[in-house]
């Protein structure tokens, strides 16, 4: 018998985000059980960081699959074995597919660089500082089929200063997701 919520984390890439979700798992900010990292790619700093926290790791490449489905099933056959209740993706670099999201319905959030539905799409934070935004900021939103498009759960501004680089903008934006992340996964998951 399972007694507590328990969640994956599914990231790409660097996994700050995920060192931000282990930090408030393992202080009981988050009363859920963290209980997967999940990743498309071997080589994603994500898998250390969980290996670290002595966290389960999947790592499955999506080139051994022919569609996007076939792969999610894959992973969803993962999440079963693992008894995954939410899913959240941090930095996870593919589009999932209908089934997967049928499959967790509302139970799939994402957290994305910019204030939605301004500046969707990979290069968030550099398209809003070349547009010469004043504001932007972080959402955190539920997933549905359409890429950044699902209903919004949260959201910060970041106020830009004159003297603000890309850089130094990238780095307000990462301390914010850090904060409202873990946050909004401790008020949803409980
Ligand atoms: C974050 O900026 C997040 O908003 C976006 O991808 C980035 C992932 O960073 N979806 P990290 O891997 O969590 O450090």
């Amino acid at each position: 018998m399972k007694n507590s919520l328990r969640f994956a984390v599914f990231a790409s890439g660097y996994g700050g985000n995920l060192q931000a979700i282990i930090k408030a798992v393992k202080s009981k900010q988050i009363k859920a059980k963290l209980a997967l990292v999940f990743s498309d790619k071997p080589a994603a700093y994500a898998l250390v960081r969980a290996k670290k926290a002595k966290i389960a790791t999947v790592c499955i490449s999506p080139k051994d699959y022919t569609s996007r489905e076939e792969f999610d099933r894959v992973v969803i056959e993962q999440l079963k074995e693992h008894q995954i209740d939410y899913v959240v993706l941090a930095g996870y670099m593919r589009l999932l597919s209908p089934y997967f999201i049928k499959t967790y319905n509302k139970r799939i959030i994402n957290i994305h660089p910019s204030l939605l539905p301004a500046f969707k799409g990979t290069h968030a934070i550099k398209d809003a500082f070349d547009f010469g935004v004043k504001v932007t900021g972080v959402t955190v939103h539920y997933v549905v089929e359409e890429m950044d498009a699902g209903e919004i759960i949260a959201q910060e501004a970041v106020v830009l200063k004159k003297t603000d680089t890309l850089k130094t903008l990238e780095t307000k934006i990462h301390k914010i997701e850090h904060q409202i992340y873990p946050m909004v996964i401790a008020r949803l998951i409980r």
